[in-house]
């Protein structure tokens, strides 16, 4: 990997996966592409950056081919909550967004980092300990194109060679960039309001149990999948990874360690509720574990707690405004 293209830049993992490449791979080495037209100010400082639309295939021929890019993170997507709102405009970005990023890297030689999540399950898949390979039947448009995805990543390196890499991730848990209309922004979400208003009202059951991991987790995960050797990759895409696992009931009992006064509510979102009802309560991450050395450095308790004293500065700073993941 020496010359990078990092599409949804200033999504939820976008905003901080660019920054850890540029840290690894150097600053001028990793272009940002995103939406926005003006990104936060990290992003754009720390090198070069391009707004764009994935649907735009000539912009993103021409980036790598004048950029001279060997290796693209697609990140651009529609998350679960807004894909069922608006499910044509997710066909569109999810489904046609990595065709063409997996057509470029067919025509230029590069690599492909593709996200899939615990949304590529559905009914049907055992839901505890859910195995590297097994059922698959999602039934949201999200988990649809996701599986259609894996797939196509899959499809796209036996048949012509593209050495395309992928992980199911779990709910991603982080301070800096919020979520952009997910399933599991639950887990977010009640920092911030733990933080500022001493009460959430979250729209899951208070026992809903659902995959998750801090960020710092994914950003690494993503970075040795993409750096492992070749030849240990049996599965190469679509590895389960997994961190840690809790019910909003349970990540208050932590919360509430530092905040006692912290209040819950429910005003359950039934839409919201039967996706998660579908999901992986947890994923078996051993093909990942086994092939590429995945291990997760960090629990419910440590990820509350760097949650909070993140989100504690954060919150006191002056505001550049959060920017939400498409
Ligand atoms: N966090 C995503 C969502 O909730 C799952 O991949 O849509």
């Amino acid at each position: 990997m020496k010359r990078i293209l990092v599409t949804g830049a200033t999504g939820q993992i976008g905003s901080e996966l660019t920054i850890a490449l540029r840290h690894a791979y150097g600053e001028a080495n990793v272009i940002a592409a995103g939406h926005q037209r003006r990104p936060e100010c990290d992003l754009r400082e720390s090198g070069p950056y391009c707004a764009m639309d994935i649907r735009d295939a000539e912009w993103l021929e021409q980036t790598v081919r004048e950029s001279r890019i060997d290796t693209i993170f697609h990140l651009a997507s529609v998350l679960s909550v807004v894909a069922e709102q608006r499910p044509q405009l997710a066909w569109e970005i999810n489904m046609g967004g990595l065709y063409k990023v997996l057509e470029t890297a067919l025509q230029f030689g590069c690599a492909v980092f593709f996200p899939s999540s615990i949304g590529a399950f559905g009914p049907g898949t055992p839901l505890e300990n859910t195995p590297q390979v097994t059922i698959q039947r999602p039934n949201t448009i999200y988990g649809i194109t996701k599986l259609a995805g894996e797939l196509l990543c899959d499809y796209y390196y036996h048949r012509f060679g593209v050495d395309v890499r992928g992980l199911r991730l779990p709910g991603l848990i982080s301070y800096k960039t919020l979520p952009g209309g997910g399933t599991t922004d639950y887990a977010v979400e009640i920092f911030y309001a733990a933080l500022t208003e001493g009460r959430y009202c979250c729209f899951l059951k208070p026992d809903s149990r659902l995959d998750m991991m801090y960020m710092p987790d994914a950003i690494r995960a993503i970075m040795m999948l993409m750096e492992a050797d070749d030849e240990k990759l049996i599965h190469r895409n679509a590895y389960n990874v997994t961190a840690m696992n809790f019910t909003p009931e349970e990540l208050t009992v932590q919360i509430r360690r530092s905040i006692p006064d912290f209040t819950i509510e429910y005003d359950i979102d039934p839409t919201r509720q039967a996706i998660a009802d579908s999901w992986p309560r947890y994923m078996d991450d051993s093909a990942a574990r086994a092939e590429w050395g995945w291990e997760p450095h960090y629990d419910l308790v440590t990820t509350t707690q760097e949650m909070l004293a993140h989100l504690a500065v954060k919150l006191a700073e002056p505001k550049e405004d959060d920017h939400a993941a498409r």
